[in-house]
């Protein structure tokens, strides 16, 4: 019997914070481990284009992240680890689904809403890419009949669009695209050590932990959290979100419960309870900074990990696509 398809993308548009850990990365590393899914995973270097990057900068980051996926034990010969830009389907796909699509649909999705910024000067400009973005996005799911899409809970709303296109496509076309899943994780969201109403995010790094930031960095970064009023160790998101956030994330590294974290740090101060988490943290992070660290000092392995895996994904796709065009009419073939 042919496993579930697993269809994934994490854009490569900086360091990788423990939210995005915790939220995609070890989520993919628990399904692939699973061993019950066909899992593709891609760099999404198209979609990061859509924000201000430099070129440097971004073929750092895509290597950076390629190493973050294999760090995270993606296993290249099981796992299908690629990069989007080099499978050409996608974009033919994603032309052709935006003719499907209705502005209305695109001008709703909450994070074009949130990322446009409405003036277009020339260091901010809202770029058509952050419009149809959603549109890609569907390409790269239905190009591989995925049956589940992992995802943020801030993906969810593409995800229902990537549904909608399917449904459209089919219905004017015939039974060809499969409509996904979404799959949440079970980790809530991680939000920012400075300000627990906040999700972490890279664009305030005093509130992020990055998955390579050395033990130090952790340690400093862990003992400068906002804490609550009050004292005393508990989880309660309501009355201590910073504490429980902080619970969140020890025990979404660790896999301990958030029972066993509090009884274990019974009767502690605030301050006594961070070093205990900052090691539990440390602990938890060290064997990826480790790994990551070793895989990067061959840069060339990774490339080339990629590049085999591109070339899988483009074989399905390319095949997926054929069948595409033969519905649509534009395959030249009698
Ligand atoms: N938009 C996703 C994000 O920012 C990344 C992504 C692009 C993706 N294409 C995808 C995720 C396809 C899942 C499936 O998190």
């Amino acid at each position: 019997m042919a496993f579930p398809r697993l269809v994934s993308g994490i854009q490569p548009s900086g360091k990788l914070h423990v939210g995005n850990y915790l939220g995609v990365l070890k989520n993919l590393h628990t399904l692939a481990q699973s061993h019950s899914y066909d899992c593709y995973f891609f760099l999404a270097d198209l979609h990061s284009l859509t924000e201000p990057y430099s070129p440097e900068e971004k073929k750092q980051q895509i290597l950076q992240l390629a190493a973050d996926f294999f760090a995270a034990d993606l296993d290249p010969q099981t796992c299908t680890i690629f990069q989007q830009s080099t499978v050409e389907s996608h974009t033919v796909l994603s032309w052709i689904l935006t003719t499907i699509t209705p502005m209305g649909e695109l001008r709703r999705m909450t994070q074009f809403k949130d990322k446009s910024t409405g003036a277009d000067d020339d260091s901010v400009i809202t770029n058509v890419g952050l419009f149809t973005y959603p549109v890609l996005m569907a390409a790269d799911i239905l190009l591989y009949d995925a049956d589940v899409v992992p995802v943020g809970d801030d993906q969810l709303q593409h995800l229902e669009l990537t549904r909608a296109i399917a449904r459209k496509f089919n219905g004017r076309f015939g039974d060809v695209l499969r409509e996904p899943r979404p799959l949440l994780t079970n980790t809530p969201r991680v939000m920012s050590l400075r300000d627990p109403q906040k999700k972490m995010s890279k664009s305030s790094p005093a509130g992020c932990l990055f998955v390579d930031d050395e033990p130090d960095v952790i340690s400093q970064k862990i003992q400068a959290a906002v804490t609550d009023s009050g004292t005393g160790i508990a989880y309660d998101p309501l009355t201590k979100p910073a504490i429980s956030n902080l619970i969140d994330i020890t025990c979404g590294l660790t896999e301990e419960t958030p029972t066993a974290l509090v009884n274990r740090c019974a009767g502690m101060s605030y301050s006594q309870f961070k070093t205990v988490i900052s090691q539990d943290i440390v602990d938890a992070l060290t064997p990826h900074r480790t790994r990551k660290k070793a895989l990067l000092d061959d840069p060339d392995q990774i490339i080339s990990w990629v590049a085999a895996g591109s070339e899988r994904a483009e074989e399905v796709a390319a095949a997926k696509l054929d069948v595409v065009r033969r519905v649509l009419g534009i395959a030249l073939e009698f």
